[in-house]
């Protein structure tokens, strides 16, 4: 039977999701609460991972060990880096690359993480077609694409930055987690999908508007993994 490892980094990611489970049964581990039970008729396991990459291997491995998950659903906020994704919008992984790994000086390509039979992790499939599907269901007013997920331990808010994650990676948003979650879910065999809201724009006003937009970029990816985990 299917059970869905859900990801948030953020307490405000996860929120609304915990609250929404039946029966949940609360273990904690490496200083993470996984909260374990039904949501919308699924099994689903639910944790806050805390913010960065670190944070966010370690808990995949949790899910996939302690829990048995089969899939992993990652939802949150980010900043984009594609000029048709305005605040608000979603954005669904198409694959997810780190944007810090670099080995450049041996040669490698900016992201590539030598040794490894992909850097750019694909997600899965069957879960963006539904994670796309659900959006149109329950948030028929909110844009929505797939795209290329960049991560790193850095909050992206300047233009030249900005610039360098779009001309070296194509990037379509950045956030601090979720090429690490598809790593480590590609490492342990299981499909992944990566759902994010814009909450900034990445550039120099992203420090004024990531507290404005947060929560409600947020609470729509919520919306949507709720309606979404039932179909997997
Ligand atoms: N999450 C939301 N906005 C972000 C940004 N600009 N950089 C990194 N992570 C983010």
């Amino acid at each position: 039977m299917n059970k869905i490892g859900i990801i948030g980094a953020m307490e405000l990611e996860v929120e609304e999701l915990k609250s929404k489970m039946q029966t949940p049964k609360i273990t904690r581990k490496a200083g993470m609460d996984f909260w374990e039970g039904g949501l919308n008729g699924a099994n689903v396991v639910v944790v806050r991972c805390g913010i960065g990459k670190v944070n966010a291997a370690l808990c995949v491995q949790i899910l996939s060990d302690l829990f048995g998950v089969t899939h992993v659903i990652n939802t949150g906020v980010a900043g984009s880096l594609n000029a048709a994704l305005d605040i608000g919008d979603i954005l669904i992984s198409k694959d997810a690359v780190h944007h810090d790994m670099d080995v450049s000086p041996l040669g490698y390509a900016p992201g590539i993480v030598p040794q490894l039979d992909t850097s750019y992790f694909p997600a899965d499939e069957g879960l963006i077609e539904l994670a796309m599907t659900s959006c149109q269901r329950v948030n028929p007013d909110i844009h929505v694409r797939t795209g290329r997920v960049v991560s790193g331990d850095q909050f992206i808010a300047s233009k030249e930055v900005k610039n360098r994650l779009i001309s070296l990676f194509r990037g379509d948003c950045a956030e601090m987690e979720g090429a690490s979650i598809a790593h480590g879910a590609y490492l342990n065999g299981l499909p992944f999908v990566i759902i994010r809201a814009i909450s900034d724009k990445a550039d120099d006003s992203a420090e004024m508007d990531y507290p404005s937009f947060e929560k409600a970029a947020a609470a729509h990816c919520a919306r949507l993994v709720e309606d979404m985990v039932p179909r997997i």
